[in-house]
């Protein structure tokens, strides 16, 4: 269901949030996200997101219409030239597409271990597949979170972890370096203190750090790995993937803190000449997790 309406002035509170993307720490703190451009819109309306609006040209309308008409909530749906759409936010863009989404409600550790879990029902099957999850410690790049859940949702992730000194991957740019994949990608936030009120519902995701997450997921038999470029514990053609595990990844600049890294059971390299310090995050993480699907037979 949807409602037209031409977008004639900025002082709209519902085109707020437009007029707003580049102070992303407001939008999260409202528990809403940005998506940009035709594809990442095309993907939040053809996901189980909750939408609360959309921005585009008139051009679009028609394209977008059957993707909109299919949706169970109302959304208002503000036409406006491209020209007015770059005066509003302030920069300029390529499609001029834009919609307004709602964060979903936090999920807990309990929650995805039940879901992967062979008890999640009495008629569920044994579980074949080994639980794949990843974890991002002091993440801050944007772009790189989103190239990082791209990956993780190309190569089987059942869920990302989202260490509390990371950012959010609900930020725009994040959300528009995942093209979208992020609307499939269960993700745990572990709560920044000034988010807090987000996660009133379940206080138990407020509460845990991610070193203390890990040597949760340690305690329910899921092997964490750090995927740390200087260690000389491991290279990754040496690393066992065949049980559940969580691959933990590291920041741009400093990589893997120590109190993360103590709460791995192990440290694995992609071998690098001495001349390179490391990979891109988001390189490494398709490394690893191409490798993690070798092993399962799943390539
Ligand atoms: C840009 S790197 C961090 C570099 C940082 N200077 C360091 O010393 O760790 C970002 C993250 O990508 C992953 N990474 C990059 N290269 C890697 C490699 N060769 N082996 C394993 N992980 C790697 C690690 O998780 C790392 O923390």
């Amino acid at each position: 269901m949807f409602r037209v309406e031409k977008a004639s002035s900025f002082d709209s509170p519902e085109l707020r949030p437009y007029a707003t993307m580049r102070r992303p720490a407001a939008h999260e703190t409202q528990g809403i996200f940005v998506a940009e451009g035709v594809k990442v819109v095309r993907r939040l309306l053809e996901s189980h997101f909750a939408v609360a609006s959309v921005v585009l040209p008139e051009k679009w309308l028609d394209d977008f219409r059957p993707l909109l008409e299919a949706r169970p909530e109302q959304i208002t749906v503000y036409l406006a030239e491209k020209k007015f759409l770059e005066t509003l936010v302030g920069f300029s863009m390529f499609q001029g597409v834009l919609a307004v989404g709602k964060i979903p409600p936090p999920v807990s550790l309990d929650d995805i271990l039940r879901k992967s879990s062979p008890q999640a029902s009495p008629k569920a099957k044994p579980r074949q597949e080994p639980r794949l999850f990843v974890a991002v410690d002091a993440l801050t790049n944007a772009e790189n979170l989103g190239a990082l859940v791209r990956n993780c949702v190309a190569f089987g992730v059942q869920a990302l972890i989202v260490g509390e000194t990371s950012s959010s991957p609900f930020l725009r740019r994040a959300v528009r370096n995942s093209m979208g994949t992020i609307f499939q990608l269960p993700v745990i936030e572990l709560a920044k203190l000034g988010l807090r009120h987000r996660f009133k519902t379940k206080p138990h995701t407020t509460k845990l750090t991610l070193a203390e997450c890990l040597k949760e997921l340690h305690l329910r038999g899921v092997r964490c790995i750090a995927a740390h470029p200087h260690t000389n514990e491991k290279v990754l053609s040496q690393a066992d993937f065949s049980g559940d595990c969580c691959i933990v990844f590291g920041s741009e600049g400093d990589g893997i803190s120590p109190a993360v890294l103590e709460a791995c059971d192990e440290a694995v390299a992609i071998p690098m000449p001495p001349t390179v310090d490391s990979l891109n995050v988001g390189a490494a993480a398709a490394v690893f997790l191409y490798e993690v699907n070798r092993q399962r037979n799943k390539t």
